[in-house]
C-alpha cells in the first residue's frame, strides 16, 4: 500500500497517537491524506438523468449511407467503440431505477473523426418545443424544493399549461414509463439532425434504436413488488445478462427529409413534441452491441459527458430550438460537474488526438507543446481545412421570440393511444388516473383531463371517470382548444 504520492504506507489501520492514551498527532500525513480524499470524494450529480448505469460496446454499420453523410462512422466495413450510459431523469443519485420517467440512452462513439454523441430517450418526443422552458419543466417535475418529494402537484401545474406535452405524457404513462430492463426500450435521437455529404448537400434525419431484445414494460400493479423486491432492477439486470455472455443489440434506423418539404406538413417537422409519419420510411444503417461492464463505475458512468453538440463532420445540429438550447447546456454543465478540463478524462478522451491551443485550467494535463499556443502563426501554424466548415443554412425573416405557427398539440397524442392495445390502454388510465387523481387543484385537473379529451375523446372520457371528474365539463373544456 502506498500514500497518492507512492510513498509505502506501514499501518493502515492505527493512527499515530503521543503516548498509548493520548490524542492522534497532525504530522501523521498519511491519516490526513486519507481523511481529505474521502471528504472530496463526492462530485454534484446530474442536475438530471443522475441515476444512471454504463456499458462499453461497439457500432457496425450496415449500409453506406455515403450519399447522405460523409461521417466516417458510417462507412462499410467500420467498427467504432461506443461507451452508452442509460439513466431515469428526475431522481437522485440512488434513487430506485424503477421510476415513471422517460430513459436517458446515451451514446457516445469514439469515432476516427472524433467523438459523436447522440444523447437520448426510449422514446421518439419531448414533453416541451423550446430550450427556453426547460429548467421549468424540470423543477416542476424534481422534488419539491419543500418537501423533497416529487409531487404530481407541482408537475400537472406545469402541464396545464403545457398541451404540447400531452404526446409525451401519453407515452409515459404506458407501461413503457417503467420499462422491466433498459435492454427492453428503443432509443431515439428525438430531433431532428442534419446529415450533409461530401458535396455539401443537407437532408434531415432521424435517428431511431431498435432493441433486438423486444419491449417490455412492469404493469401498474407490479411495479410495487418490484421496486420492493429490487430497486437497482435495471443495472443489475443489464450487467447480469452481459455477464452471462448475453450481449444486448440494437439496430439503428434513420428517417430522411429533404430540407424543400419541411414546410409540407401540417406539423413542424422540427419540433420535438413530433414524430414524422411513417410515409417515410425507416432504414437500417448499422447495429450497436453491448458486451463490456466498465471496471470504475464513477470513472465511467458517473464521470462520462454526453453532450448534443459532440458532432463530427457530415452530422450538424438541425434548427429545434429545443436541441438548440442543449447545444449549449451539456458542455456547460460539464464544466461545472466536472471542470474545465474533462475532455481529457479518459472516458470523455478521443481516440483521435486533440490539437488545438485551449490550454491550462484547474487539473490539466492534455497533451499541448510548444511555445506557439496561438493562430495564425509562421512557425506553429495548426492545418485547418475548409471542407470542414459548417454548412449554410438559409435565412429568413427578423429576431423575434414567437411559439411556432403550427402546434398540433393533440392529434399525434389521439393517434398513438388509439394504436396501443386494450391491455396498454388500460394500464395507461390507471396509472395515469393515479397521478392525476392526487391532483387538488380542480381547475388543474379539468385542464388537464381537457387535454386528454382533445386527444381522444374515449381517453379523456375513461380518465375522467377514473378521477370521478364530470365528464360534460371536460368536453366542454376540450370544445374550447383547437388543435393546429
Ligand atoms: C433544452 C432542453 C434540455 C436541457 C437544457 C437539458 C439539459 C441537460 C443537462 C444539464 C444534463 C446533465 C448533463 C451532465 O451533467 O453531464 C442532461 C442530461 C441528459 N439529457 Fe438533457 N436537457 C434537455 C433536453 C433533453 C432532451 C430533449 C433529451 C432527449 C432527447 C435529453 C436527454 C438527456 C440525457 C439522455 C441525459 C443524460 C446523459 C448522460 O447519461 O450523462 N435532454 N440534460
Amino acid at each position: 500500500m502506498t500514500r497518492d504520492t507512492g510513498a509505502p504506507v506501514g499501518d493502515n489501520e492505527n493512527s499515530q497517537t503521543a503516548g498509548p492514551d493520548g490524542p492522534v498527532l497532525l504530522q501523521d500525513s498519511s491519516l490526513i491524506e486519507k481523511l481529505q480524499r474521502f471528504d472530496r470524494e463526492r462530485i454534484p450529480e446530474r442536475v438530471v438523468h443522475a441515476r444512471g448505469t454504463g456499458l462499453f460496446g461497439e457500432f457496425v454499420p450496415t449500409a453506406d449511407i455515403s450519399s447522405l453523410t460523409s461521417a466516417k462512422v458510417f462507412t462499410p466495413g467500420t467498427k467504432t467503440p461506443v461507451f452508452v450510459r442509460f439513466s431515469t431523469v428526475m431522481g437522485y443519485r440512488g434513487s430506485p431505477e424503477q421510476a415513471r420517467d422517460p430513459r436517458g440512452f446515451a451514446i457516445k462513439f469514439y469515432t476516427q473523426q472524433g467523438n459523436w454523441d447522440m444523447v437520448g430517450i426510449n422514446w421518439p418526443i419531448f414533453f416541451i418545443r423550446d430550450a427556453i422552458k426547460f429548467p421549468d419543466f424540470v423543477h416542476a417535475n424534481k422534488p419539491s424544493a419543500v418537501t423533497g418529494v416529487q409531487d404530481p402537484n407541482l408537475a400537472f401545474d406545469f402541464f396545464a399549461h403545457t398541451p404540447e406535452a400531452t404526446n409525451m405524457l401519453t407515452h409515459l404513462y404506458t407501461d413503457e414509463g417503467m420499462p422491466d430492463s433498459y435492454r427492453h426500450m428503443d432509443g431515439f435521437g428525438v430531433h431532428a439532425f442534419k446529415f450533409v455529404n461530401a458535396q455539401g448537400e443537407v437532408h434531415y434525419v432521424k435517428f431511431h434504436w431498435k432493441s433486438r431484445q423486444g419491449i417490455e414494460g412492469i404493469r401498474p400493479q407490479d411495479i410495487q413488488h418490484s421496486i420492493g423486491a429490487d430497486w437497482n432492477l435495471m443495472t443489475d439486470d443489464l450487467y447480469n445478462s452481459v455477464k452471462a455472455h448475453s450481449y444486448p443489440q440494437w439496430d439503428l434506423y434513420i428517417q430522411v427529409m429533404s430540407p424543400k418539404d419541411l414546410a409540407k406538413y401540417d406539423f413542424d417537422p422540427l419540433d420535438d413534441t413530433k414524430v414524422w409519419p411513417s410515409s417515410i420510411p425507416e432504414e437500417k444503417v448499422g447495429t450497436m452491441t453491448l458486451n463490456r461492464i466498465p471496471d470504475n463505475y464513477f470513472q465511467s458512468t458517473e464521470e462520462s459527458a454526453f453532450a448534443p453538440s459532440r458532432l463530427v463532420p457530415g452530422i450538424e445540429p438541425s434548427e429545434d430550438k429545443m436541441l438548440q438550447g442543449r447545444l449549449f447546456a451539456y458542455a456547460d454543465t460539464q464544466m461545472y460537474r466536472l471542470g474545465a478540463n474533462y475532455n481529457d478524462l479518459p472516458i470523455n478522451r478521443p481516440i483521435v488526438p486533440v490539437n488545438n491551443n485551449n490550454q491550462d485550467g484547474k487539473m490539466n494535463y492534455d497533451d499541448r507543446k510548444g511555445e506557439v499556443n496561438y493562430e495564425p502563426s509562421t512557425v506553429g501554424e495548426i492545418a485547418q481545412n475548409a471542407r470542414y466548415k459548417y454548412v449554410q443554412t438559409p435565412l429568413s425573416g427578423t429576431t423575434q421570440q414567437t411559439a411556432i405557427h403550427k402546434t398540433l398539440d393533440f392529434r399525434q397524442a389521439g393517434e398513438y393511444y388509439r394504436s396501443l392495445s386494450d391491455m396498454d390502454k388500460a394500464d395507461l388510465i390507471t396509472a395515469l388516473s393515479g397521478d392525476l387523481g392526487r391532483v387538488t387543484n380542480d381547475t388543474n385537473k379539468y385542464t388537464m383531463l381537457s387535454y386528454f379529451y382533445k386527444a381522444d375523446s374515449d381517453y379523456g372520457t375513461r380518465l375522467a371517470h377514473a378521477t370521478n371528474a364530470d365528464v360534460s365539463r371536460v368536453k366542454d373544456l376540450a370544445s374550447h382548444l383547437s388543435d393546429n
